[in-house]
């Protein structure tokens, strides 16, 4: 039986311990792949790697397994990085796995990149947030150094409404899950509701009921572009989709990369 009012969590609190098998379908060591690609072209000897809003660290545990990196993920869910820590140890993998906010970064060293994926700069609410985001970055890379991150574009939440909207499933064999998914298009503001019941092992009986809401800011490419502009940043390459194509104005998902100057 479905209450009208579940318990409102923070983001990436409850949903924490079922966000690996939401998302299942997404291919986190080809996007790992894809990120260690684009180091490799823009950066002549990357060692130190950070992760920022690396969830439940996935694509640091992928870039670790390659053996050429020493990588540190962060995130500001610490119920996100709790996951990360455990799959951490099952792997056998060096992560070290930190609750940070991006916008506050606590760090003693300096790295030769930085990177973010799946669209977790869109969590940053406005232009000023994400200036705030691309200077405190800077101050953790050395000369020369790479930011590189992807956002998602208005086209994008267009698109995406029709497949997570309504969105049904059931995960760990003792959760299900419900999606809403909407887009307002004038303000560039895209909601998530997740709706996750605990269930007891009949799997039908709700045990315990929670809800998050996820508030996306929507970026274009020209809006993403002004922002960089008031940055010491030099932009290397915007790609579009996961391969080496420039993106555009028709680009779903944008991954930039930033340079900072070689003498700071
Ligand atoms: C869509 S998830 C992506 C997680 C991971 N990168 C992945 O690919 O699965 C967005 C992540 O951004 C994190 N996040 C949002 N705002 C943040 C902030 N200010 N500082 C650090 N992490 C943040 C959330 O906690 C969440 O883990």
């Amino acid at each position: 039986m479905k209450s009208n009012n579940p318990k409102q969590q923070p983001e990436y609190s409850k949903l924490a311990d079922i966000y690996d098998a939401v998302m299942e379908d997404v291919d986190y060591e080809f996007w790992a792949d894809f990120i260690d690609a684009i180091m490799l072209k823009h950066h002549p000897n990357p060692v130190d790697v950070l992760e920022l809003a690396c969830g439940t660290g996935s694509v640091s545990l992928f870039l670790d397994e390659l053996e050429c990196y020493n990588v540190m993920g962060t995130d500001k869910s610490s119920q996100m990085i709790q996951k990360a820590r455990q799959k951490n140890e099952e792997m056998l993998c060096n992560v070290q796995f930190e609750v940070m906010d991006f916008l506050d970064l606590q760090l003693n060293s300096t790295f030769d990149v930085a990177f973010s994926v799946f669209d977790s700069i869109n969590y940053l609410q406005n232009a000023e947030e994400v200036l705030v985001f691309l200077n405190e970055v800077e101050s953790v890379l050395r000369p020369g150094g790479l930011l590189i991150f992807d956002f998602t574009t208005p086209k994008n939440s267009i698109h995406a409404i029709e497949y997570l909207n309504n969105e049904e499933g059931y995960a760990n064999d003792n959760y299900r899950y419900f999606r809403k998914s909407s887009y307002d298009a004038d303000n560039q503001l895209h909601e998530n509701t997740f709706r996750i019941e605990k269930l007891a092992n009949d799997q039908e009986t709700v045990l315990q009921e929670f809800s998050e809401v996820h508030q996306q800011r929507i970026y274009t490419l020209q809006q993403m572009l002004d922002i960089i502009d008031q940055t010491a940043y030099n932009i290397r390459a915007k790609y579009s989709g996961f391969d080496f194509d420039k993106a555009d104005d028709h680009s779903l998902r944008i991954t930039m990369v930033l340079q900072c100057p070689s003498n700071q």
